[in-house]
């Protein structure tokens, strides 16, 4: 088979994903966090339909990191693999999404979202969506580039909701096959309001399938989610990092089967997992336990008594300490609902 018809395939199988009849759930790409390891873990524990991969942060001399690279060639899964670049560099852009291609990718995405200063001042990520004939330009260049899926994750707008009209228009100028909402604008970076009218806007309007996402972390915000967008899948970041059965509850609700909680213990054993699955051999203890600081910061959002965990977490220094503190929380039997506080679903 030559690579043309190949890629026409992947194509053809990405549109079926979202022609199942079932909401596609995808895990959301967050760097540093969803890297391979990350995936097996999640994979391990039920899993998601589609897997996003870190950003490729693409420059002119840009070669793509091996270490996000692994995710694709060794995906361990099971599931289809996205690969996710951010940039603004045209040609570097069509360059390395092409490159991209020539592993087993279902699709490739472009990051219209992300909210970081060093990111966004360049023009790149959530940067972009303060320069429309840019962005239009880009998908151009992309959708010509691109020979088999292609998809792109953005936010509503770089200040505003009110900007999204415009932007809908843009998309709606290019054949994506994919379009993941996160319903804030790259201002109100993760704060608590997600904007589902907007992402519902954009299931009404375009022509190709929207995915949601924005703080769906059980089966009860799925469902909400669903209800008020009409997405075809539903796209999950930090509830997985606190709650890697979040999928399995789901698809049991999707399906009218109880979507049961874990219990105290059963967090603690995914946490001895999480460290064991994501702790390099040979390096520091005390590295080890940095590291999982950056992943407790979002699970003890879900845990009872999150400041005294949190307060405490950030002060341990060893595994023997980290351990006694996550064993004081959790050490019980009681169902866990792993969701955080502060959320408002509008
Ligand atoms: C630590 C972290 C890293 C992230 N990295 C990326 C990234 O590489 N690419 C991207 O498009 N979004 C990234 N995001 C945004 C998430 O994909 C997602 O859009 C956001 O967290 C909202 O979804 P959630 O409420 O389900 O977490 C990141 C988010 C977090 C918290």
């Amino acid at each position: 088979m030559d690579q043309v018809e190949d890629l026409n395939g992947r194509r053809e199988a990405f549109a079926q994903l979202f022609q199942s009849g079932r909401p596609v759930l995808s895990l959301a790409p967050m760097q540093d966090i969803t890297d391979w390891p990350f995936w097996r873990l999640m994979a391990r524990h039920g899993g998601a339909d589609l897997y996003f991969t870190e950003f490729f942060r693409v420059t002119p001399d840009y070669v793509p990191e091996k270490s996000i690279l692994r995710s694709i060639v060794e995906n361990p899964t099971g599931r289809p693999a996205v690969a996710q670049i951010i940039g603004n560099d045209l040609v570097a852009m069509a360059r390395v999404a092409q490159a991209l291609e020539k592993h087993p990718v279902a699709a490739i995405d472009l990051n219209l979202g992300c909210p970081a200063p060093v990111v966004y001042r360049k023009c790149a990520g959530g940067g972009l969506l303060r320069d429309l004939p840019r962005v239009d330009e880009l998908l151009g260049v992309l959708r010509g580039a691109v020979r088999g899926a292609f998809t792109v994750k953005t936010r509503i707008g770089f200040e505003s909701p009110a900007e999204f009209d415009a932007l809908l228009e843009v998309f709606a100028r290019h054949r994506l096959d994919l379009l993941t909402v996160h319903g804030r604008t790259v201002t109100e970076k993760y704060g608590p309001r997600v904007h589902l009218d907007r992402i519902a806007q954009a299931v009404r309007t375009l022509p190709f399938p929207v995915q949601a996402n924005g703080n769906v972390s059980s089966a009860a915000s799925a469902m909400e989610t669903l209800e008020k967008t009409g997405a075809a899948g539903l796209m999950i970041g930090r509830g997985a990092i606190r709650n890697p059965w979040v999928f399995s509850q789901i698809r049991n609700r999707l399906e009218g089967r109880e979507a049961r909680l874990p219990t105290g213990r059963e967090v603690l054993g995914y946490i001895a997992e999480l460290y064991e699955a994501v702790c390099t051999p040979g390096v520091a203890e005390k590295a080890q336990v940095q590291k999982m600081k950056k992943y407790m910061n979002f699970l003890g959002e879900g845990l009872e008594e999150s400041e005294h965990f949190l307060h405490a977490i950030r002060r341990c220094d060893s595994r023997g300490e980290f351990f006694a503190i996550c064993s004081r929380h959790l050490e019980h039997d009681r169902p866990m609902p792993l969701e955080a506080a502060t959320v408002n679903r509008g």
